[in-house]
């Protein structure tokens, strides 16, 4: 590589920003207060993540996913950016009626659903909801006079590491049947969406969906499109670095050029939010040497917050808190329960560590708490809440 390369090849890829003396210093005294295993939330974090995804798809409606992580003070602080969210469950919308969030800024996702929970959104008053199959949309005749449909249909993508397009929407080449069902029962389809992915990798998936469903808004001209929802999968800097969101969204933005004046163009993105808001501190609890190897014993794992390893695919950024001098060695970390999948990594190079070390994960915010379970009766870690890490305390 020379060096326009190279500096090519630096500029079109984003790490997690490195950690401040001063961010040390506020997460060793968050430590020290509150214990390990904790987990902080940085609102200065869903701050720049919000408005950075805002700028780099200008007027582009942004609605939260709040199954990424749906932490009061995360939904709060959106509300008062003037987000909108994307629900998908009763408990969800339970928790931003009691948050005091408008119905008219949020849409209901989930492709299927119970009649139960399409009558907990409306008795909210959200009437937005997300259908892919003859059978959903059938659930809905008795709302005829009030709900407000969104298609999705399915594009599957190879560059998501989550994929989304498997287990919901409706094929491209089923659409019409399904927007003549709808129709024929006297139901109301307004928009369209699709969800490429999560953490996709390149938006070429992205631009080919939004350039199938303009096609497709185009050969169904009789319905009154308002609504184009291109999901979410806006990636983040995991051990892997990923494009910059700028760089991401700019051919997303070309593509949604064409998209008919009259349609506004929504997103739903969760990760990309809430994955960098918040670090991990966790503890050695224990070492042992087995065989070449140091084993170091953590205060939470896979069963914890780190359960994103498993349902997410996600590997953290990990290292230890206060940095060390000295020869590294090869290492594995561990989780405190009994089983032996409880692994966080069996191949890392570590100094020497001390029972009462703290290490520190990043980009701990989405689908970790999430899908933490209490396994072995050890607690989900407590989240302590700051307004901006950098300013504490
Ligand atoms: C319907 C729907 N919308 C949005 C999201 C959020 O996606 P991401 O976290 O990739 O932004 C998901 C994730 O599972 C989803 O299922």
């Amino acid at each position: 590589m020379d060096a326009k390369e190279l500096n090519h090849h630096f500029a079109s890829h984003a790490h997690p920003a490195p950690l401040s003396d001063y961010d040390r210093a506020a997460l060793k005294q968050l430590a020290e207060i509150h214990g390990t295993p904790l987990l902080v939330l940085n609102l200065a974090a869903v701050d720049r993540q919000y408005r950075a995804l805002a700028a780099a798809l200008p007027g582009v409606k942004l609605f939260y996913a709040v199954k990424a992580l749906a932490h009061p003070a995360l939904l709060a602080r959106l509300n008062q950016l003037g987000g909108c969210f994307d629900l998908a469950t009763a408990g969800e919308v339970n928790m931003v009626r009691d948050l005091g969030i408008a119905a008219e800024r949020c849409i209901h996702t989930h492709p299927i659903k119970k009649d139960s929970e399409i009558r907990e959104a409306l008795d909210f008053g959200c009437t937005r909801f997300v259908v892919d199959n003859l059978a959903e949309v059938d659930k809905f005749l008795p709302y005829r006079q009030t709900v407000e449909l969104i298609v999705r249909v399915s594009y599957r993508s190879q560059d998501a590491v989550v994929d989304l397009s498997r287990k919901f929407g409706c094929a491209l080449e089923e659409l019409d049947a399904l927007l003549a069902h709808v129709d024929k029962q006297g139901l109301t389809v307004k928009g369209l969406s699709f969800h490429v992915g999560s953490q996709s990798t390149s938006p070429a998936a992205h631009v080919r969906a939004i350039e199938a469903s303009i096609e497709a808004m185009a050969r169904f001209d009789k319905m009154d499109w308002q609504w184009l929802d291109i999901g979410g999968g806006f990636p983040v800097p995991y051990q892997t670095p990923v494009m910059p969101i700028e760089d991401f969204c700019a051919p997303i933005r070309q593509a949604l050029a064409a998209v008919p004046e009259a349609v506004e163009i929504w997103a739903e993105p969760g990760r990309f939010i809430a994955a960098p808001a918040m670090i991990e501190l966790l503890s050695v609890m224990g070492r042992a040497r087995r065989g070449t190897r140091m084993w170091y014993y953590l205060d939470d794992g896979v069963y914890g917050a780190l359960s994103g390893q498993i349902f997410d695919h996600a590997l953290y950024p990990i290292g230890l808190l206060t940095p060390r001098e000295g020869a590294r060695l090869p290492s594995v970390l561990a989780g405190p329960t009994c089983d032996s999948i409880d692994v966080i990594d069996e191949d890392i190079d570590l100094p020497p560590l001390e029972i009462g070390d703290v290490l520190v994960a990043r980009m701990m915010g989405a689908y970790t708490l999430a899908s933490a379970t209490e396994f072995n009766f050890y607690p989900k870690p407590q989240v302590v809440v700051v307004e901006d890490l950098s300013s504490q305390p």
